[in-house]
């Protein structure tokens, strides 16, 4: 199941943006000027179109996701640059709930991919871990489970109220994540910016199910990733059985990928004692969004941590994992590196490798030369961050 690069055909590539608010409006400005420096000296045309979808247009128009914007993006798009959502004017996040998790639900992006991979072995926040520690990839299904919103009150408001929130688990949605998981630890999917080598590697051509994976990169062996799925099984008798069958018949199918289970409660405590024993995590929509900012901590922090919701073949969607910020916003200090990495996801999904390297390398060097934003311990501006990466990919593209 390889990507398909560019769904349109031909060299260009149409992205949507949408910012989105608080920080999520100063860090992606600074990913689509780096995408655009990478893109540059190659003459590849790219086009961005930009959506105002957030907090601001739903305050003021009663406006969250616009009605045709699916079938739009789905369309006309090849991929999405999304920055966050989240404003206190909305307490209720309805917002969010439409635009964010309805991208995902109506496009169908299945696997939330999230790496976490530790650039340099000082940002580890584990005593003597470093980078060959902490290299690994959650697929975190993204469609189903306690995020579809079925539930509902009963007596709301009374002494007596009751409220359900149900854990939607089908087997089409547990089989598939569980596949694109195994299909990646072989190495046959790519959906990461960390999945080749240096800038120095030559481009893997898409699809090719020979190209080498991160681990494999890294231990120098051509041999499949490691993979572990974590559920609640123990607890949760329904939908842990169902996870647990599926797991069984999956696995059978993969006798060559060295597979585990473990309930989600050790999987956090066994990542912070010994991370270096994962490569691939593969979870349910809720433990997956919990685990991955424990990973992306791992790995130096929200402000680092990128992330790819992804229907291979279809119009993705790629944005850092952490939120709006809004005690920061405005400040001027918000982290890209986040969004710039999630860029460079992007540019692998739609198969342009040399440029998504290189948005990674340059993102490596700024933390090498301390050029970085004050949740890293620096003493740099987003703007400056920005100018700094802008032109060392100029300089080394
Ligand atoms: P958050 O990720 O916004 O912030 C958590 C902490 O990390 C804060 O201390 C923040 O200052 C810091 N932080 C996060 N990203 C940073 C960056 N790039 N640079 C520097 N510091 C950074 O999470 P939260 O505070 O729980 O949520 C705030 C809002 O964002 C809420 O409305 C929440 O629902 C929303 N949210 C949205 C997304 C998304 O759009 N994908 C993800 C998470 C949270
Ligand atoms: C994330 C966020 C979202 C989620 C929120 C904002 C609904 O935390 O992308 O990790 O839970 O998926
Ligand atoms: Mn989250």
């Amino acid at each position: 199941m390889p990507p398909t690069p560019l769904r349109h055909g031909g060299p260009n590539a149409r992205i949507a943006v949408i910012p989105g608010d608080g920080i999520g409006k100063e860090v992606t400005p600074v990913a689509v000027q780096a995408i655009q420096a990478a893109a540059a000296k190659r003459h590849r045309p790219l086009e961005f179109v930009e959506f105002d979808w957030g907090a601001d247009k739903y305050l003021r128009d009663k406006i969250s996701l616009p009605e045709g914007a699916v079938d739009m993006l789905r369309k006309e798009f090849d991929a999405i640059l999304f920055g966050a959502l989240g404003d206190p004017r909305v307490p209720s996040n309805q917002h969010a709930a439409d635009i964010l998790l309805g991208l995902r639900f109506k496009l169908d992006l299945y696997v939330n991919a999230r790496p976490a991979e530790l650039l340099l072995d000082r940002f580890s926040p584990l005593k003597d871990r470093i980078c060959n520690d902490i290299h690994m990839m959650v697929f975190r299904e993204n469609t189903e489970g306690v995020y579809t919103g079925s539930g509902g009150f009963f007596k709301k408001g009374t002494l007596d109220e009751i409220a359900t929130q149900e854990d939607i688990n089908s087997r089409k949605g547990v089989e598939r994540i569980l596949r694109y998981a195994f299909d990646y630890a072989r190495g046959a999917v790519i959906p990461d910016s960390i999945s080749s080598g240096e800038l120095t590697s030559p481009p893997v051509p898409p699809g090719d199910s020979a190209s080498p994976t991160h681990a494999a990169t890294r231990s120098g062996h051509n041999k499949p990733l490691r993979l572990c799925m974590a559920d609640k099984s123990n607890a949760m008798a329904f939908a842990g059985d169902l996870w647990q069958r599926t797991f069984k018949s999956v696995r059978a199918e993969y006798p060559d990928v060295d597979s585990r289970h473990l309930y989600i409660d050790t999987l956090a405590m066994e990542l912070v004692r010994e991370p270096s024993q994962f490569d691939v995590i593969v979870t349910n929509n809720l433990f997956g969004d919990i685990i991955s900012d424990l990973t992306s901590q791992l790995a130096g922090g929200l402000g680092l941590a990128p992330s790819g919701n992804i229907h291979p073949g279809q119009t993705s969607l790629f944005e850092p994992v952490h939120g709006s910020a809004p005690t920061i916003a405005g400040t001027g200090i918000a982290n890209p590196f986040g969004s710039v990495l999630a860029s460079g996801m992007m540019l692998e999904f739609l198969g342009w490798h040399p440029e998504a390297q290189l948005l990674k390398q340059s993102v490596k060097s700024a933390l090498e030369h301390d050029v970085t934003t004050p949740d890293l311990h620096g003493a740099k501006q987003t703007h400056e961050v920005a100018d700094w990466l802008t032109n060392y990919i100029h300089k080394h593209s």
